[in-house]
């Protein structure tokens, strides 16, 4: 069976960040268990919704989404700036949280350790990081909360040296991976199970398989786990042109889903992402 995939999200940009450190030593736990990845914030341009309309999608956007969609889990390590999350956390959020309707976090596990060099150990960065994930559908650890105070006297230059903390990462990294484990991979918010994206083999707007030239790459629903449009038909943000009715894509879509999940929920399922592909098509959003 394929490991779980967990992201790392580390909300310092600083050389030796404390953030860093203790990112790295909760990753070495997890390790054990699942695949861990950390992802780069760095270089995401700030979220400016035109981009996402205009024909100037930035790459490392798209790039950053999909990686995003391909996680099972998220993990957050952050110190605080002014009582709230790093800005380039919150951008990271907001990139990947859009185009509307195709919000890549959804449904995902996730868990928030803060850190800072004082006492109240990022408690404001924590919680508006959970106030904004609540709003993207990412299903919180909710204990043990880490909010690690004091943290210059915890590291060293090899990683996180107090045993009182180390002790502590391993009790969080235990209850981080029973909570990742209780989630389907990529599950949806509602229960069903992410359909297999081979199940999906042709582009629902123009209907033709894709292949080299007609890449799936864009994922339709709420938390971005299925890809079924192709390159050519949607592109930076919109459809190009539409090949087929709503009702035709309907018709397409429900019997290919319906395998999967039954076709009453895919006709469910369908009702609900409507408003939402209307939206699409005619290019209002
Ligand atoms: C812009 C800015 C704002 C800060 N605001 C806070 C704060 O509100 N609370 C706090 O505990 N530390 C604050 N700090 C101090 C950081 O916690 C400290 O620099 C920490 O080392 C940053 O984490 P890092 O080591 O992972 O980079 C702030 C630092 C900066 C640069």
């Amino acid at each position: 069976m394929n490991k779980k995939t967990i992201g790392v999200l580390v909300g310092s940009l600083r050389r030796g960040s404390f953030s860093q450190k203790v990112a790295t030593h909760i990753s070495g736990l997890l390790e054990k268990e699942f695949d861990v990845k950390f992802l780069d914030t760095a270089n995401l341009a700030l979220y400016n919704q035109d981009l996402d309309n205009d024909s100037s999608l930035p790459q490392e956007w798209q790039n950053f989404r999909q990686a995003v969609n391909a996680l099972d889990a998220v993990l957050f390590v952050t110190p605080e700036y002014n009582r709230s999350m790093p800005a380039s956390l919150k951008n990271a959020l907001d990139v990947a949280s859009r185009p509307y309707a195709a919000n890549a976090w959804s449904g995902k596990p996730g868990a928030v350790v803060s850190i800072s060099p004082g006492s109240i150990g990022g408690f404001g960065a924590n919680h508006h990081l959970r106030q904004t994930a609540s709003c993207l559908n990412i299903y919180m650890m909710q204990q043990p909360e880490a909010y690690i105070g004091n943290i210059a006297d915890a590291v060293d230059d090899d990683g996180v040296s107090d045993k009182s903390i180390q002790d502590f990462l391993l009790k969080f990294a235990g209850a981080f991976t029973d909570w990742v484990n209780k989630f389907d991979a990529c599950s949806h918010a509602d229960g069903t199970k992410a359909v297999e994206t081979a199940e999906v083999a042709m582009c629902q707007s123009c209907a033709l398989p894709f292949n080299e030239e007609h890449k799936r790459f864009f994922s339709t629903e709420p938390d971005g786990s299925r890809s079924i449009y192709c390159n050519m038909c949607y592109r930076d943000g919109k459809f190009t042109e539409p090949g087929i009715t709503m009702d035709e894509m309907i018709e397409k879509i429900v019997p290919i889903l319906g395998k999967s999940i039954g076709e009453d929920a895919a006709k469910k399922e369908m009702s609900a992402v409507l408003p939402t592909l209307e939206r699409w098509q005619a290019g209002r959003v």
